[in-house]
């Protein structure tokens, strides 16, 4: 028999943060785990009527607010909140992003900025801020990045967007390692979905994605919300992995 006790499995996450809940795939993360019982923080810039819906609909159990994700000090202060609303926060999900619809000669340097601060850098230090919180309070937890089948195959007109997603699938398997098992941190690459993100393509970029995906659609965002549920609530031993939900558009 070994004289080490055996690592504890990082327990379900039952109070989680979800970066641009307000709409499109956020919104349907933060409604699945509200209908599974969880207790969950949500912010974006606006808050929609949506997403004052849910908060009405669930007064004790979601915690929703403005804030821009680049603000550190105003996630600081919503994190804050939202802790002392719901308890210690065991779970983030990393979803706010802005899109790109601009070949790279033609994108500006305020504009490549804008993305990588938004998309990477801004999750890069929630994510700093979240895991301080929760390891110097002795506790464990889960982290889900959204990225993108972009960071894994090309994609004309979003090269910067691109660079941010594949920053972070390295930066999952990096912190994964760094934790050492204490918590879980995962990457979901959804393939091209309907949302206000996508409307930039055009019919014809939507028909080729189509026509070179097996399953024969768009991937929607209920085919990805169960993946970042089971990510975040089922006991598995998936550690530093990209899952890729985009039904064979890329393989
Ligand atoms: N749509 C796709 O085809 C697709 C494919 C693969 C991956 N993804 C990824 O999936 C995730 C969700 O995308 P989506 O299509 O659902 O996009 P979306 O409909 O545009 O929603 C993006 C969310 O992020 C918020 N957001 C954007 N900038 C923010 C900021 N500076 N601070 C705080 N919140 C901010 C938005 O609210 P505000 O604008 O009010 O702040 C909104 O709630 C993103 O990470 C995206 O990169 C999307």
């Amino acid at each position: 028999m070994s004289e080490h006790a055996e690592p504890q499995p990082v327990p379900p996450s039952s109070v989680v943060l979800v970066s641009g809940g307000s709409r499109g795939l956020g919104l349907a993360i933060v409604a699945d785990l509200l209908d599974r019982g969880v207790r969950v923080a949500a912010f974006a810039r606006t808050v929609t009527p949506e997403l004052d819906k849910l908060a009405a609909e669930h007064p004790d159990r979601l915690h929703a607010g403005p804030v821009d994700v680049t603000d550190l000090a105003a996630a600081q202060a919503f994190v804050r909140d939202a802790e002392v609303r719901l308890g210690p926060i065991d779970g983030l999900v990393n979803n706010a992003a802005i899109g790109q619809d601009s070949l790279h000669v033609h994108t500006a340097t305020g504009d490549i900025a804008r993305i990588i601060e938004t998309n990477l850098t801004a999750p890069l230090q929630l994510t700093r801020l979240l895991v301080r919180r929760m390891l110097g309070q002795g506790r464990r937890g889960r982290i889900v990045n959204i990225t993108s089948i972009c960071a894994q195959r090309g994609f004309p007109g979003l090269v910067a967007y691109s660079a941010t997603k594949g920053g972070m699938d390295a930066a999952t398997r990096s912190l994964a390692r760094e934790l050492g098992g204490r918590m879980l941190v995962n990457a979901v690459a959804p393939g091209f979905f309907a949302s206000e993100m996508s409307a930039v393509l055009g019919r014809t970029q939507l028909d080729q994605i189509v026509r070179r995906t097996p399953s024969g659609h768009l991937t929607e965002p209920a085919e990805v919300v169960p993946v970042v549920r089971m990510l975040l609530r089922e006991q598995t031993n998936i550690n530093g992995q990209v899952i890729v939900v985009d039904g064979a558009a890329s393989v």
